[in-house]
């Protein structure tokens, strides 16, 4: 497998497949909004895109930057969470949102990023990516089953995420790596689904180890 073409490859997919989302700029545009990808990446842990979009909306309608979430009484972010669920989510939201008013704005590294409250491994690294145009390895659920699958990795998780980690690490491109990463979970969340993959009209099948038996991976774990 040559590393560069499947990220070429893939990228060129998502000039043209891109799911328009609210918090998205076009593929290839300048730099998102950091509150507003740091927001919905927040809103999107554990949540899925269709149930978020509202939120979002209604969020940044009414919060349009981090200096008026910070501003905002605590009470009334939890009310208009209301439905999202994991409410520690929204608490560590506002913490954040004041913590970032107060130094100025966002950090714009994935060391800084994960110092803030809430902010984990994934969250840190996709904002860096999506709204910094940092070089990042972003590994949620859909880019673990759509790496698993690439490479056929046959350690099982959870042992086998260091494993898929690295294979990330190696496609990853030094440019557009908040693209890269975003047309991953677009492939993760329609062509290369959890169930009935479509390897027949998959970007990336001429490099995929897994294809045809795409629905082994990722292994799971013996019971
Ligand atoms: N799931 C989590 N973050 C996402 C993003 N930026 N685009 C699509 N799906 C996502």
């Amino acid at each position: 497998m040559l590393e560069t073409e499947v990220s070429a490859d893939l990228l060129r997919w998502y000039d043209v497949h891109a799911r328009s989302l609210p918090w998205r700029v076009p593929p290839g545009g300048n730099a998102a909004d950091p509150y507003r990808v740091w927001l919905s990446e927040v809103m999107l842990q554990q949540t899925t895109v269709a149930a978020v979009i509202p939120y979002f909306e209604r969020f940044t309608t009414r919060w349009p930057d981090v200096q008026a979430l910070a501003a905002a009484p605590e009470e009334e972010v939890m009310a208009a969470w209301a439905g999202l669920g994991y409410y520690s989510r929204a608490r560590r939201l506002v913490e954040c949102a004041r913590v970032v008013a107060q130094r100025g704005g966002f950090p714009s590294d994935e060391v800084g990023l994960r110092a803030l409250p809430g902010l984990g491994a994934y969250t840190a690294a996709a904002v860096a990516a999506i709204a910094f145009g940092q070089r990042a390895v972003v590994v949620d659920a859909n880019v673990e089953r759509v790496v698993a699958r690439l490479f056929a990795i046959d350690a099982p998780l959870p042992a086998g995420r260091a494993e898929i980690r690295e294979a990330t690490d190696r496609i990853t491109p030094a440019l557009r790596s908040g693209d890269f990463a975003q047309a991953m979970m677009d492939l993760g969340a329609s062509i290369c689904s959890v169930r009935a993959p479509q390897c027949l009209i998959c970007p990336l099948s001429s490099h995929c180890a897994g294809k045809g038996a795409a629905e082994a991976y990722p292994v799971k774990p013996p019971k």
